[in-house]
């Protein structure tokens, strides 16, 4: 894909469903008493490998325009091929909570990508429980023995996934007492918050410490029902980015999902002194959804300290990092980022590619085992980047394109499918060259 740089940035655009959210209401209906509607359903292709997995397991998926509805099938059936997730580490690490409670055997693939990234996070908590999984060192594909009893855990995350906490909640609903997740951080609550929303009570208490406590009781079920899915607040982050750091723009993203474990990198931006407006917040099945107002390009003028992301902040701001750091070189004083090496085991290692791609567009930048350093104001100029097959690694090194002098190419930029197939077609809708 080719991109020159952008003269402003303007328009209102509406964005399709937090993937996330997606997944998460996927599986709930799939395993709930009666049917569910999904409106606004995520279009990508992760979501689609999720859907796929609950059809060869029994439930009947119907999709209409942006729209799907799930009949469940009562109890789901033991499939007779393996589970491809593609490239979705969702869709592997929270499916294999879900099959964990389910007294058949299944095999769980991934591409590639995710046939290299780490599955002993949860086959740790899911084994406690009674499941038995095979791996191949702790990497897909997954086999995996499920028990429709299983026994309820309490378990501390080693790592701050809510992947991992996910899984564990998905097979707590085929446990017999209570199940307790205890993360040290923060980390995104749709589970906990859909999981109340269709019908199976979470309660969570904050201990003295920063961590949190989740618990549910099992065996239980879910309550079908309708929901209409926030708009991705991730992938309104380069639309947010972009209409930041072009002068003279003024951007409107309706609908989005506001959920406050998912707006850390907005309140990133305001601190540094970016103008990002919020209006019309309401509340959908426990999410909260708003419109989001980006406008012109002052956050380069007014940041002042040298700014930097502490490890803390990881978790909350974990899929944008790439996009951070391309914000970041634009900085007086650059950007500092550590405690992400979380992000070597995503789709690809993205503290890598973010480094590599930002010296090929001429930034000064300093990689860390667990971070990288941008050095800032950088003039960018337009150059081949590589997507590494990353949807984010895409998306973050367009928006470094329409800042860059002169011409770009994002190599394989077909990937942003995995998350967001519109991106592009909404990109050209409101950059003004
Ligand atoms: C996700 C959690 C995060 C995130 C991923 C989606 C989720 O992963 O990076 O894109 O929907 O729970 P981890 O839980 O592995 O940090």
């Amino acid at each position: 894909m080719k991109l020159t740089p952008a003269r402003r940035v303007v328009g209102r655009i509406r964005l399709p469903g937090d993937k996330s959210i997606s997944h998460r209401a996927a599986l709930i209906a799939s395993v709930a008493e009666g049917r569910s509607r999904l409106e606004n359903f995520s279009t990508s292709l992760d979501c689609s490998s999720t859907l796929a997995c609950m059809e060869q397991l029994g439930a009947r998926i119907t999709r209409s325009g942006d729209a799907v509805t799930i009949d469940p099938p009562g109890h789901l059936r033991a499939p007779t091929a393996v589970l491809d997730c593609g490239n979705s580490g969702s869709t592997m690490r929270m499916l294999a909570g879900v099959l964990a409670g389910n007294s058949f055997t299944s095999e769980l693939v991934g591409d590639e990508s995710l046939s290299s990234r780490p599955m002993k996070r949860i086959i740790e908590p899911l084994q406690m429980m009674g499941a038995t999984i095979d791996s191949i060192e702790g990497k897909p594909p997954l086999h995996i023995r499920g028990l429709s009893s299983l026994n309820p855990i309490s378990y501390e995350l080693p790592v701050a996934s809510a992947q991992v906490k996910s899984c564990i909640l998905f097979a707590a609903l085929a446990a017999a007492g209570q199940t307790t997740v205890i993360e040290p951080t923060t980390t995104r609550d749709h589970t906990e918050r859909l999981f109340n929303a269709f019908g199976v009570p979470v309660r969570t208490t904050k201990e003295d410490t920063a961590a949190t406590k989740i618990s549910i009781n099992g065996p239980t079920r879910f309550q079908g029902g309708d929901m209409t899915i926030p708009g991705d607040i991730s992938s309104a982050a380069y639309f947010i980015a972009a209409s930041l750091l072009v002068p003279e723009s003024d951007a409107i993203l309706n609908d989005v999902g506001l959920n406050p474990t998912r707006t850390a990198f907005v309140d990133l931006l305001r601190a540094w002194g970016g103008s990002v407006e919020t209006a019309d917040e309401r509340t959908e099945r426990n999410e909260t959804i708003g419109t989001l107002r980006a406008r012109n390009g002052d956050i380069v003028a007014r940041a002042r300290e040298r700014p930097h992301i502490a490890p803390a902040m990881i978790p909350a701001l974990i899929d944008e990092l790439p996009l951070i750091a391309v914000v970041g070189s634009q900085l007086h004083g650059g950007l500092e980022i550590r405690g992400a090496s979380e992000l070597r085991v995503k789709e690809t290692d993205r503290i890598k590619a973010t480094v590599n791609n930002l010296r090929t567009m001429g930034a000064e930048v300093e990689e860390y085992e667990d971070g990288l350093f941008v050095n800032g104001p950088a003039g960018l100029h337009g150059a081949l980047v590589e997507s590494y097959g990353d949807h984010r690694i895409a998306m973050a090194f367009s928006i470094a394109a329409l800042i860059a002098e002169g011409e770009s190419e994002i190599a394989n930029a077909s990937c942003v499918n995995i998350s967001f197939p519109e991106f592009f077609e909404l990109l050209h809708q409101v950059v003004k060259t």
